[in-house]
């Protein structure tokens, strides 16, 4: 069996297995192999580089998981048939933000498991903005970093959201809400009104 790091076993954690999956920006291959070897039988590991995808069916076959897992070249969700759960992991805020947009096939059951690794507040604004429900975040830690995890659907229920929620969302974990509030204390320099929402969290 696999053996993920802490971030990529919360990401996996949170996916269905039993439905159709989608790993955009797959890079390596581990999830889609993992999530294979866990029962998943239809699992897509996309990516709109051709090396990152060679990489991937190498791990594909050094696993033997060709049965469950299809590599597919893709810009973000462009060339992906439609998918269930629908995992974006170790990208920017607003490049996962920008893939989200370009998907065509999103239902009320359609799931995203997001994992940030920057500019998580624009991507909080921007699912509540868009009609998208974080319904919850989890905390990871690997390699000294910390890291949220979310898990979305939508809702077409549009609003904003205050700039609490957009730091912290959902996310409880201590080391999280230390890494942000290191990020809060350092852009409330140029911008003083941050200082009031360092360690705090709010609900939508
Ligand atoms: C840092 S790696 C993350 C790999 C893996 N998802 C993880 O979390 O460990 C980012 C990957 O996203 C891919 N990528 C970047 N922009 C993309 C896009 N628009 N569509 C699909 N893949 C993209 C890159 O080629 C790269 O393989």
């Amino acid at each position: 069996m696999i053996k993920l790091d802490d971030r990529l076993s919360a990401i996996a954690a949170l996916v269905r297995t039993d439905r159709r999956i989608c790993d955009v920006g797959t890079d390596h291959g581990l999830l889609p192999c993992y999530l294979a070897q866990c029962g998943a039988k239809r699992v897509i590991a996309s990516d709109v580089n051709e090396n990152p995808l060679a990489a991937a069916r190498a791990n594909v076959e050094k696993y033997g998981c060709s049965g469950s897992v299809e590599l597919v070249l893709s810009d973000g969700l462009k060339s992906v048939p439609p998918c269930d759960d629908i995992i974006i992991a170790g990208m920017g805020g607003e490049l996962i933000a920008d893939i989200i947009g370009g998907c065509g096939f999103v239902t009320a059951d359609t799931r995203f498991i997001l994992q940030p690794m920057t500019k998580a507040e624009h991507l909080r604004r921007y699912l509540y903005r868009e009609g998208f429900e974080i319904m919850q975040e989890n905390g990871a830690y690997s390699g000294g970093k910390a890291y949220t995890v979310m898990l979305v659907r939508y809702t077409g229920v549009k609003c904003g959201i205050d700039d609490r929620f957009a730091y912290f969302g959902r996310c409880t974990d201590e080391r999280y809400i230390r890494k942000v509030n290191a990020q809060l204390e350092k852009l409330a320099r140029s911008d003083p009104k941050l200082l009031e929402i360092i360690g705090h969290q709010t609900e939508v």
